[in-house]
């Protein structure tokens, strides 16, 4: 391809829109995605130069310690996409409608994806759902808000199918699966989440839709990857999932510095000198009764 750029690529970091998502894709370039739900890491996977941001309603479970996605609500997750928003100006952001948000009707689900938008101050709307949304992702679609569909292993509707089975491991399974990611691009989706698919069946769903397909536990031929920030950094300790891969062990940093800081308060080892404030000017052993001569 000579001299000419990539979409990810320039000298300097460029906001990624829908358009360079699907560029991508059809370039053959990976898409870089994480979740995010605060102001420090999204300003650094900024900084690391990730594609996209999902305010994922994972929030639910890794930050406010619910056992499921179920709880999570609008006005839990819109803050948090506004902190996003403060961090991250380079990575499409895109905010995940919450269990119920979107269910109810065509009306509703505009209403939510609306304030995902003016309130939230996100350029793109995620539902759980494969065909049986698709009248959903339609209504949101000709609202001109960015929708991504998301298929396979659903969290929120979970307990409905049996748990976080894999999806896709039969023939008649895997093309169900195409199915719902055709009707989902049809319905007007610019990506698709898969979500714990087997491998070949990612594979053909991303050979069949000309939209980028972003997996998640599902192998290595979607033509992007995304992981909740908390599985990559090593701060979620109560379960690791297989597909997932901690890049650090945050978990056993924020331990270490803590055990360290209790052990210094406790034993009078801080603060020290460098860490006080002084009275201004008399800085004598006299005008300081607790300075020692
Ligand atoms: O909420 C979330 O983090 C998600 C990802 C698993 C894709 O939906």
């Amino acid at each position: 391809m000579g001299n000419r750029l990539k979409a990810s690529e320039s000298t300097e970091q460029r906001k990624v829109s829908v358009a360079a998502l699907k560029q991508m894709k059809a370039q053959g370039e990976k898409i870089v995605m994480v979740t995010s739900y605060d102001y420090p890491s999204a300003s650094i996977a900024d900084e690391a130069g990730v594609d996209s941001i999902l305010v994922g309603d994972s929030y639910g479970m890794v930050v406010l310690g619910y056992d499921t996605t179920i709880p999570v609500t609008m006005d839990e997750l819109l803050p948090v996409c506004r902190a996003v928003r403060r961090g991250a100006t380079h990575p499409l952001l895109v905010g995940d409608m919450p269990f119920m948000s979107f269910q109810v009707s065509p009306e509703e689900a505009v209403r939510n994806a609306g304030r995902f938008v003016k309130e939230g101050r996100m350029e793109a709307v995620k539902v759980e759902g494969g065909r049986e949304e698709t009248q959903i992702v339609t209504a949101i679609a000709r609202a001109d808000i960015p929708v991504m569909g998301h298929i396979g292993v659903t969290p929120q509707t979970a307990t409905l199918h049996g748990g976080y089975r894999i999806q896709g491991k039969d023939t008649d399974s895997a093309a169900r699966l195409v199915e719902d990611a055709l009707a989902l691009e049809k319905a007007g989706a610019f990506g698709i989440v898969l979500e714990m698919v087997t491998e070949e069946a990612a594979r053909m769903i991303t050979d069949k839709v000309s939209i980028p397909t972003i997996g998640i536990g599902s192998g290595r031929f979607c033509d992007g990857q995304v992981l909740v920030l908390h599985d990559i950094i090593g701060l979620y300790p109560k379960f690791k999932p297989k597909f997932a891969k901690a890049y650090a062990d945050a978990a056993g940093v924020i331990k270490e510095a803590l055990n360290k800081y209790t052990r210094e308060v406790r034993t009078g080892q801080f603060p020290q000198e460098q860490n006080v404030f002084r009275m201004e000017n008399d800085k004598s052993p006299k005008a300081n009764p607790l300075r020692k001569p």
